[in-house]
């Protein structure tokens, strides 16, 4: 009688624990193979755009396992907002207006950021600085896009502020985020020629066509574990100085 009711047992539990199995493959297949990609924006939106129309064109999802899945205004009219619909991203806006301190407002934003559970949080034209905590438990996965060469011209109006300093090389920096502001580890940088006729406009946008190059290029670098932030060092494999310094032609 002992041995009959063992053997109806082991069955019963082997099923159990082969259910058991296969719902942990499920999970970690479902949270560790997809790379999700939010992306924070203020305004315009055009590094924003440069990111999904790369990521369409070389299909991300399929080659990366990478997809932006949420775009999070902190202004209600960013046009960015548009460009993201229109690529079908979900798109939520959290005015920091609404909140009574900066933490107050980083607390709603990790909240909301949080629900998509990302391998990258992307800052592209954020105009907020962001509390020691919110970077904190972001670190290694946040990154920003700068209009200058870092860590020259940290702050507003860095074309400005390149042109004032008689530079004669200029760009763009996308880099970890760290505690101060637009510093952190560099991931990449684009350079451009500033010419002697340059206007704060013309400098702008030829930095900008850049940006466009560099932002999916560091993400992609990211994504593909070619970078990565250890102790607040940039730790680099497999890819060389061309792919970290690009220029424009
Ligand atoms: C870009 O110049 C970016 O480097 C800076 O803010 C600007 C955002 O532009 N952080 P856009 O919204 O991506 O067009």
């Amino acid at each position: 009688e002992k041995a009959t009711r063992k053997y109806t047992v082991r069955p019963g539990l082997f099923r159990v624990f082969r259910y058991l199995e296969r719902l942990a493959d499920v999970w970690s297949v479902q949270s560790s193979a997809m790379k999700n990609i939010v992306v924070l924006i203020s305004g315009r939106g055009s590094n924003l755009e440069a990111v999904l129309s790369v990521a369409e064109a070389e299909r991300w999802r399929e080659t990366l396992q990478a997809a932006v899945v949420a775009v999070i205004s902190n202004r209600r009219d960013a046009a960015g907002l548009t460009i993201a619909r229109r690529f079908g991203i979900a798109t939520t806006i959290i005015e920091h207006t609404a909140f009574a301190s900066r933490e107050a407002f980083d607390a709603a934003l990790a909240a909301e950021i949080d629900r998509h559970d990302p391998a990258v949080v992307l800052l592209a034209g954020f105009m907020r600085v962001l509390t020691k905590d919110f970077v904190h438990h972001y670190a290694g996965r946040l990154v920003n896009i700068h209009p200058s060469l870092l860590p020259l011209f940290p702050g507003l109006r860095t074309h400005r502020q390149a042109l004032a300093a008689g530079v004669r090389v200029h760009g763009a920096t996308v880099h970890f985020v760290s505690d101060a502001v637009d510093a952190g580890g560099i991931i990449a940088q684009a350079v451009v020629s500033v010419r002697p006729s340059d206007d704060e406009a013309a400098l702008a946008a030829r930095v900008l066509e850049q940006e466009h190059r560099l932002l999916p290029h560091a993400l992609r670098l990211l994504l593909e574990q070619r970078v990565a932030y250890v102790d607040g060092h940039v730790v680099v494999r497999d890819c060389g100085a061309p792919d970290l310094a690009l220029q424009s032609a």
